[in-house]
C-alpha cells in the first residue's frame, strides 16, 4: 500500500519537458512491463481479504498514471505548437505578389496591332516554315540573284527548297494569293536569319508586316500611315524619315527611320550620331508581286512595310541588349509590370 501511494506522488508530479521523458513515463507506468504491471501481478501473493481493496487501489493508480499521460502528451503537443509559432518573424516585411508582367515583345505587338486595327488593318498568320516561292520567288527575289543573299536563311531542305521565312513578307503573298482587294492587312510574327547572336543582332527576331491593296493607293498614303504610327507608337513629336533603299518586292523602296528617342535627335551612340535610327523597310507593291498573285497591277496600287518588333522595343523602353528579350530573367521582366497595352 505504501508503494502504491509513493508511485500516486510520483505520478501526480511527473514533468515532462520532452518527448523522452514522455516516452520514460509511457515506459515506467503504462507499458506491459510498468510497475503498475508489476503491482497488479503481485495481487496473488496478497492475503484473500485484502485482495480486493488493494486491486482497487491499483486500478485507481493505473487511472491516474493513463488520465497523466494524456495531459502530458497534450502540454508537449502545446509547448510544440507554441514554439513553432515563435519561429514566424513578424517583423519580416510581407511576401511580395506574384502577379506575372507582359512581355515587352508582347507589349509593342499589341499595341502596333491595335494601332493599325484603328485604320481599318486585320490581322493575317502564316507559317514560319516556308516554301521558295513565299518567301523569295513570288516577292520578286530573281533565281540566283545576290538580293537572296541580303538574307542569310536557314534550309530546312533543298530541291525544292524549304526554309525558315527570313521575313514576314511572305505573308503578304500568301494573303494576296487567296484574298481579293481592298486588302489591309497586318501579319505580326517570328523571322529567321542565320546571324551570330549580340547585343544588336539575334538569330530569332520579330516583325509586323503591313500591306494595303486598293485602287489608286499611292506613296502619300504610305507616308501619312508610317507618319501616324511612329506618333501612336512613341511620342506625339515623333519625326519620320524615308531613305531611298532597295527592296525587290517593292518600287519604289524606302528605309524608314524616326527621331532617336534616346537623345530626342541630337546624336547619341544608339543613333551613332546622326539623330535618326531605322525601324524598318517599306515601299509600293512591285507590280510583278501583284501579279505572281493574281492581282491585276494595272487595276491596283498598294503599299507594304516591315518593322521590326524588337527594334521599336529598344527604342522604346531604352534596351541597350537584344539578348534580354529571350533571357527570360525575371528582374527584366518586372520592369514592364506596370505597361498595358
Ligand atoms: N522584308 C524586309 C526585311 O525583312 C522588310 C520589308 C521591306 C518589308 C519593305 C516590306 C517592305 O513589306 O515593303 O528586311
Amino acid at each position: 500500500m505504501g508503494k502504491v501511494q509513493e508511485l500516486k506522488e510520483e505520478i501526480a508530479q511527473y514533468k515532462a519537458a520532452n518527448k523522452d521523458a514522455l516516452e520514460e513515463f509511457r515506459m515506467r507506468f503504462i507499458s506491459r512491463k510498468s510497475v503498475i504491471g508489476e503491482l497488479f501481478s503481485e495481487i496473488k501473493n496478497i492475503a484473500p481479504e485484502e485482495r480486493k481493496g488493494f486491486g482497487q487501489q491499483i486500478n485507481e493508480l493505473k487511472d491516474a498514471a493513463e488520465n497523466k499521460f494524456k495531459s502530458l502528451v497534450k502540454e508537449l503537443g502545446n509547448q510544440e505548437e507554441e514554439r513553432e509559432g515563435q519561429a514566424v518573424d513578424v517583423s519580416l516585411p510581407p511576401l511580395t505578389d506574384t502577379l506575372g508582367s507582359i512581355h515587352p515583345l508582347t507589349i509593342v505587338r499589341a499595341r502596333f496591332i491595335e494601332i493599325f486595327e484603328r485604320i481599318g488593318f486585320t490581322v493575317s498568320d502564316g507559317p514560319e516554315i516556308e516554301d521558295d516561292w513565299h518567301n523569295f520567288t513570288a516577292l520578286n527575289f530573281p533565281e540566283n540573284h545576290p538580293a537572296r543573299e541580303m538574307q542569310d536563311t536557314f534550309f530546312i531542305k533543298k530541291d525544292p527548297d524549304i526554309a525558315l521565312r527570313t521575313h514576314t513578307s511572305n505573308v503578304q503573298i500568301r494573303v494576296m494569293e487567296t484574298q481579293e482587294p481592298p486588302i489591309r492587312t497586318l501579319a505580326p510574327g517570328r523571322v529567321f536569319r542565320n546571324e551570330a547572336i549580340s547585343a544588336r543582332a539575334h538569330c530569332v527576331f520579330h516583325q509586323v508586316e503591313g500591306l494595303y491593296i486598293d485602287r489608286n493607293v499611292s506613296f502619300k498614303d504610305l507616308k501619312h500611315a508610317l507618319y501616324y504610327f511612329a506618333r501612336e507608337m512613341f511620342t506625339k513629336d515623333t519625326e519620320v524619315r524615308l531613305r531611298p533603299s532597295y527592296f525587290p518586292f517593292t518600287e519604289p523602296s524606302a528605309e524608314l527611320d524616326i527621331t532617336c528617342l534616346v537623345c530626342g535627335g541630337k546624336g547619341c551612340n544608339i543613333c551613332k550620331y546622326t539623330g535618326w535610327v531605322e525601324i524598318g523597310g517599306a515601299g509600293m507593291v512591285d507590280p510583278n508581286v501583284m501579279a505572281n498573285c493574281g492581282i491585276d497591277p494595272e487595276e491596283y496600287t498598294g503599299y507594304a512595310f516591315g518593322l521590326g518588333i524588337e527594334r521599336i522595343a529598344l527604342l522604346k523602353y531604352e534596351i541597350k541588349d537584344l539578348r534580354l528579350f529571350t533571357e527570360n530573367d525575371i528582374r527584366f521582366l518586372q520592369q514592364f509590370k506596370s505597361q498595358g497595352f
